[in-house]
């Protein structure tokens, strides 16, 4: 496992140009699938994630041309509408293709998507959106095996504001035959992203970021172009990263309105920030005050995947915040790396009590997931001394090129 080598204490200070949204891209991605023609996507991140997704694109057959952050989709040649398992377990949210191979051929099998260690990442909310759509779901081995004569628009409502199940439904649904309305969808930025792009491509979608979406089936797609929007997580977690060190850091190509809950937890820690259109510009203390108590909920709530980021800047903060992780059953394997590293943390159940301490102390220390690694990088970016972290291809899968942009802003960070 490669490793990230992190001298602690230097003020981090600059511009970091965020890019394109992970959690937006991959269901762009599969959803050029459903048009069967040219789709021109920009500002999609190199990361591992987008990297799995349209490696599975070409073995259904897409033709795929990558140039920087533009990615040319031809899905017109498609000859296959099966995922292997061992394409399937690269990562969780392959299930995202479901929807689309569905939508375009009503037919399609895969495996149960890898869980992952955030937590057993269930996909019954997928499976009951899409029955509820006419779709045949037969279970075996392991296998899920889906076919329907035809796809019939239906009312679909979540028991979870699920994104996944959102998105798979909306996939299935944009050419089904009539009305779909899905109620309690989540309402992730990410959701609106799609829901955008898809009418990019003549469907008709209503409603997206608000907790009814209306689907009116349409009998085809077109090709389309579209820019993929800024990623508000690698956004907020370049904040936390300046935050930590008392730096100054100017975010450029985010968008402000999409990280009200993440921005409003910043400013109570003391942070100055000033807001512009497409650019945010942070100015931190030298000692943060902690956060009294955060819930991690569905959009527009604080969300889980800044939860551990932003536990690492309240590990030196002044005084003791509380985290409610509510959304993932496990989700809080960095605590015990950033105890190594003297944080003092105490969890109960999924609260996690965390006393600030005055700082922390460099350590060799393991990622185990995406965002619990990019919390590791926070917290070694503060320490005193030299920090390892280990597993870096987990933070590879959600971060394009991390080390570079923290360089860039004063860091001491290198890959071995
Ligand atoms: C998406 O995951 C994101 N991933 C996650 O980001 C994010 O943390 C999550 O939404 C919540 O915002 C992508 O978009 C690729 P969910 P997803 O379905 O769709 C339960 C990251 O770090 N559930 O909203 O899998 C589930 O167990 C990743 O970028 C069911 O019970 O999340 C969880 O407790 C991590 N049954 C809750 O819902 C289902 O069928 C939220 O899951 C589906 C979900």
């Amino acid at each position: 496992m490669a490793s990230f080598i992190i001298e602690g204490g230097k003020r981090l200070e600059g511009e970091v140009v965020i890019s394109g949204s992970k959690n937006a891209s991959l269901p762009i991605i599969a959803a050029s699938i459903l048009s069967g023609k040219k789709t021109t996507l920009y500002n999609v991140p190199d990361i591992h994630d987008t990297q799995v997704t349209i490696k599975i694109l070409k073995y259904l057959g897409c033709k795929v041309k990558k140039t920087n952050g533009k990615i040319e989709i031809d899905t017109r040649y498609i000859k296959r509408n099966d995922v292997p398992d061992y394409l399937m377990r690269e990562m969780r949210s392959t299930v995202i293709l479901a929807g689309a191979l569905i939508g375009r051929f009503k037919d399609a099998s895969f495996s149960y998507p890898g869980g992952c260690d955030i937590g057993a990442r269930p996909i019954d909310l997928h499976l009951k959106a899409l029955r509820e759509l006419g779709v045949d779901i037969q279970e075996e081995h392991g296998y899920i095996k889906c076919s329907a004569d035809k796809i019939v628009g239906g009312n679909i409502h979540l028991d979870f504001p699920s994104v996944g199940a959102t998105e798979n439904a909306m996939l299935a649904a944009v050419c089904a035959e009539g009305f779909t309305t899905i109620t309690n969808a989540a309402r992730e930025p990410e959701i609106v992203d799609l829901g955008n792009f898809l009418n990019c491509m003549g469907a008709k979608v209503r409603g997206m970021g608000g907790s009814v979406i209306k689907i009116e089936g349409v009998s085809k797609l077109h090709g389309a172009e579209y820019t993929i929007m800024p990623d508000r997580i690698v956004a907020a977690t370049y904040l936390a990263a300046s935050a930590i060190t008392g730096g100054e850091i100017c975010l450029k190509n985010v968008n402000p309105r999409d990280m009200g809950a993440m921005l409003h937890v910043l400013l109570d820690m003391g942070v100055q920030l000033r807001i512009e259109k497409d650019k945010i510009i942070q100015k931190a203390p030298k000692k943060l005050e902690s956060i009294h108590i955060v819930r991690t909920m569905p959009y527009p709530g604080f969300p889980t995947d800044i939860q551990s980021p932003f536990m690492a800047l309240a590990t030196v903060a002044r005084g003791t915040s509380v985290f409610i992780e509510n959304i993932f059953e496990n989700r809080f394997q960095h605590i015990d790396e950033l105890t190594r590293m003297g944080a003092d943390i105490k969890v109960e159940g999924r609260s996690a009590v965390v006393r600030g301490v005055n700082a922390l102390q460099g350590a060799n220390v393991v990622a185990r997931e995406l965002r619990g690694g990019a919390a590791l990088v926070v917290a070694a970016l503060a320490a005193n001394g030299t920090t390892t972290i280990s597993g870096t291809e987990f933070i590879d899968r959600g971060y394009e090129n991390i080390e570079k942009y923290l360089l860039e802003c004063g860091a001491k960070i290198r890959r071995e």
